[in-house]
């Protein structure tokens, strides 16, 4: 039977820049949805998929990150002297358990694989998901709970995947599959970001992980690959050619690159639209705005 994954790793220390001039001073991943926090759609999804440690690998200037995971003893105690138990709800949704939380900081943006090998001795000797909080996942299910149910029947190596149109697919990693079983499907190897016209499919990684020991190992040699950074997927392709291990998930649900404007935008729709404090202002919002801009074309 597969190992139990309770362990997960956000890496969080990318500077941001694309929203700029906002994360001059707010890391990225505290930049809201509607009135949550990107990471808190990350924590969610996790706890939902049974993580119990909480692994995040900041970086310089993202200490507001840190304090959002504390208490705020002076706030709750306002709130409660006012009577406001309805918003000491939402904050202690927001609470982590003493000691579920750990930080470890990368000295140098040496890319996504380099993130998560300095998590490496958090982790030790077993299974860990790691989650980039830029993709959000809108799904009945959450998407890393449904891995971590097919990763109890495969064990393994898995990375979510999405068909992406072919012209976006140098923005990913993507897959070159070999056996195609609807949900699950097997893999021939994984190339980051390759040049246009090469990719070896359109079914492209999305940014959830469940990875074994080896390929934290593997990411020991500290090999550079595309854009001369040391890559997540060329560590999980290694495994393929090591143990064949490694497996693409087609998760059910819709995702949103909350890492470029236009889908930060279109997510802060989309969650507002399933809130039922929300949903009815801003659908009759959107509907006045598509008649108005219609009639002045
Ligand atoms: C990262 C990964 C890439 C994956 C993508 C999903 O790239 O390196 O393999 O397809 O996340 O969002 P990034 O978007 O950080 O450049």
């Amino acid at each position: 039977m597969a190992q139990k994954v309770t362990k997960a790793i956000f890496p969080v220390a990318g500077l941001g820049t694309r929203f700029l001039p906002a994360t001059k001073s707010v890391p990225k991943e505290i930049m809201t949805l509607v009135d949550r926090p990107l990471i808190q759609y990350a924590i969610d999804e996790a706890r939902a998929a049974g993580i119990k440690e909480f692994i995040f690998v900041t970086s310089r200037g993202k200490g507001a990150l840190e304090d959002y995971f504390d208490h705020a003893p002076q706030l709750e105690a306002e709130l409660e002297r006012k009577g406001k138990t309805d918003l000491l709800d939402v904050l202690n949704e927001t609470n982590m358990e003493s000691g579920a939380v750990a930080y470890v900081r990368q000295h140098m943006a040496k890319g996504l694989g380099h993130a998560v090998w300095c998590a490496r001795r958090l982790v030790g000797n077993e299974p860990v998901a790691v989650l980039l909080p830029d993709d959000v996942i809108a799904a009945e299910k959450p998407c890393l709970q449904q891995m971590v149910e097919a990763y109890e029947e495969t064990g393994g190596n898995m990375v979510a995947a999405m068909e992406v149109p072919e012209a976006k697919t140098s923005s990913y990693g993507v897959l070159d599959v070999k056996e195609d079983h609807g949900n699950l499907v097997s893999v021939n190897g994984m190339v980051e970001k390759p040049k246009a016209g090469t990719a070896p499919s359109n079914l492209a990684v999305i940014g959830r992980y469940i990875l074994t020991p080896k390929v934290l190992d593997n990411l020991n040699a500290m090999e550079e690959g595309a854009g001369g950074e040391i890559q997540l997927t060329d560590a999980i392709a290694k495994e393929i050619a090591a143990s064949d291990d490694v497996y693409g998930f087609r998760f059910r649900g819709q995702r949103f690159d909350c890492g470029s404007k236009a889908g930060f935008l279109q997510a802060t729709v989309a969650f507002g639209l399933q809130r039922p404090d929300l949903k009815d202002e801003l659908e009759q919002y959107l509907v006045e705005l598509a008649a108005v801009r219609q009639a002045a074309q």
